[in-house]
């Protein structure tokens, strides 16, 4: 069904190509559209830019998967407070010729020279900042690795093609929105910390404007060069000697060894049935398929026809479900080849269990323990994005440096940022990660270990047909707003588009509280759950669900939450 395959252009006409659409995107011709319909294939993405290149890769012939690898290398260089080349993800995929649905794990690893003890003093202390700031925050990276992997088993275009456009917008440069000049000046002090991240984000140590152009030559070189001799350019070549460099001049603990030994694995998502609904989302190392599962899976028995999102019944209930769904993840997940995680977390009469100690209107109690520190709000920067195609190709992604610009620090010569997601394991049992996640034995720092995640690319199958693609960012977040987004538009019939703008609610069992998006519920709403016994918190908003839903004649609808700006696109 390719069309116009880029590859079958005389290379003057894919040269013509980039010379027009490039400086097209650069000026700005891009639709913005908050959801839009589409027959040959949509993407939802967090960025407009990206998005637009999704479409482009469409048009010419791309299937979901070359999209899905080019709109991640875009994003790395577009939204660099998450998108990212110094960072890992995760994919759900359904590969439309076979039906398979399988599970890209990209995760960062741990450095092999990683110890238990490498975020504590001599005391035993947790340092402060040392698991989320600078080289040794970061583990070994995996998304060049991953997207190229999804590449070779399903791509359609030349993998060179696919980063094109990432490298143009690097080496020409892109006018910044609202959304990256407001982030870099929240970051400001922190970025500039490190003089080859200040040297690009506050050219001549200035803060950029939204409208003014930011330009990444270095790497825009790094993108070139992954598109000619692909991933070994990273993770063997020239990345990876200044990769080392970067790691022995910062103190950070990645070596040239561990670039080497990095390898994504596939692995056979979780599925459970919801309703009539077949889900299929991300296992171990994340905990956002099981977590996920758990809510729904508790919460399936209620009627909620008498509920609407935001009655104070149905918001407890789910809370209840989620409350009992982290407790598991705090000591049962962890990555499964350091762990053994137990088989029956989804086992129905375990949930039937669990689900019983529920009580209807009144709030159960978590389990004290010494934790201490709050959640600590970060905005959410990690990207989701999802794809699909008219040929049943189906793609959900989720992709994260963690924080917001990850460690904050740039590798010097190549020009992109490594992700702080050691603070992902448990660095001391007990100790509060930024998302106020406690855990244990299971997520321990081990050599080689991949952290523990919440990060839940989701697809949904109805009737064996695709149905719905879902995932967001928000750490902790991401799962309870990716099971609210189901919940909404399959129990509660809501509109894709008001799916995603839903004020959303939650829950992790520690801090026992529920938090709701600040002006998002009403005063008596949030009075009842205070009677059941709840303790709440209003917070700004959370999540950036981008969603796409398929009817049963293959229309293509997407929709991309209005909280961050975000596009829908397609063809
Ligand atoms: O893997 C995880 O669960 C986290 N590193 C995700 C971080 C995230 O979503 C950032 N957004 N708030």
């Amino acid at each position: 069904m390719n069309l116009f395959p880029l590859r079958k252009l005389p290379v003057q006409l894919r040269l013509l190509y980039i010379v027009i659409l490039v400086p097209a995107l650069i000026l700005g011709c891009r639709s913005n559209k908050l959801t839009d319909y589409h027959e040959r294939g949509a993407i939802a993405c967090t960025s407009p830019i990206a998005s637009e290149i999704g479409r482009q890769v469409f048009i010419r012939g791309g299937n979901a998967f070359d999209v899905a690898v080019s709109v991640g290398f875009t994003l790395a260089v577009v939204y660099p407070q998450a998108g990212n080349l110094g960072g890992g993800g995760f994919a759900v995929i359904r590969d439309g010729t076979t039906g398979r649905i399988t599970a890209l794990d990209f995760r960062e690893r741990a450095p092999r020279a990683a110890t238990e003890e490498m975020f504590l003093n001599e005391a035993g202390e947790v340092v402060a900042h040392l698991s989320t700031y600078g080289a040794r925050a970061s583990g070994v990276p995996g998304s060049v690795a991953g997207l190229h992997e999804l590449w070779e088993e399903y791509g359609s275009l030349p993998w060179g093609d696919l980063l094109t456009f990432a490298a143009r917008l690097a080496d020409t440069g892109f006018l910044l929105d609202e959304y990256l000049a407001k982030a870099l000046e929240s970051h400001r002090k922190q970025l500039q910390g490190f003089p080859e991240t200040a040297n690009i984000f506050f050219p001549d140590g200035r803060q950029l404007e939204a409208g003014e152009r930011l330009i990444q030559k270095d790497l825009a070189a790094t993108l070139q060069q992954i598109a000619s001799e692909g991933p070994n350019a990273f993770y063997h070549g020239r990345t990876a000697a200044l990769i080392d460099s970067c790691m022995k001049r910062h103190g950070g603990l990645i070596t040239r060894a561990d670039l080497m030994d990095y390898t994504p694995f596939w692995r056979e998502p979780i599925h459970f049935t919801f309703d009539s609904l077949n889900i299929y989302s991300m296992p171990p190392p994340s905990s956002g398929g099981i977590v996920l599962g758990q809510i729904l899976k508790i919460l399936e028995p209620y009627d909620f026809s008498s509920y609407t999102p935001e009655s104070p019944e149905y918001i407890h209930l789910f809370c209840e479900a989620a409350r009992m769904a982290f407790a598991d993840r705090s000591a049962h997940l962890g990555d499964p080849e350091y762990f053994d995680v137990p088989d029956g977390l989804l086992n129905d009469q375990y949930l039937a269990a669990r689900r019983a100690k529920i009580v209807e209107c009144r709030a159960g109690s978590s389990v004290e323990i010494q934790a201490g520190n709050p959640i600590h709000y970060e905005s959410d920067q990690t990207t989701h994005y999802s794809v699909c195609d008219s040929d049943g190709n189906m793609v959900a992604i989720t992709t994260t440096i963690n924080s917001p610009f990850g460690c904050k620090l740039v590798v010097a010569g190549a020009g992109f940022l490594l992700n702080n997601e050691m603070d992902d394991f448990s660095i001391k049992p007990g100790f509060p990660n930024v998302y106020g996640l406690v855990g244990g034995e299971a997520n321990k720092v081990e050599p080689g270990k991949r952290m523990l995640s919440s990060m839940s690319p989701t697809l949904i199958l109805k009737q064996g047909q695709p149905f719905l693609i879902t995932g967001s960012p928000g750490g902790s977040k991401i799962i309870t707003t990716v099971a609210e987004s189901i919940l909404n538009y399959t129990r509660f019939d809501l509109t894709l588009a008001e799916t995603v703008a839903q004020p959303r609610f939650h829950h992790q069992w520690l801090p026992d509280m529920i938090y709701l998006e600040e002006g998002g519920f009403d005063v008596d709403v949030k009075q009842t759950l205070i009677r059941y016994g709840h303790r709440i918190r209003e917070r700004s908003p959370f999540g950036d669900l981008q969603m796409i839903a398929i009817d049963p004649a293959g229309l293509l609808e997407g929709a991309s939450d209005p909280r961050h700006g975000g596009a829908v696109s397609g063809y």
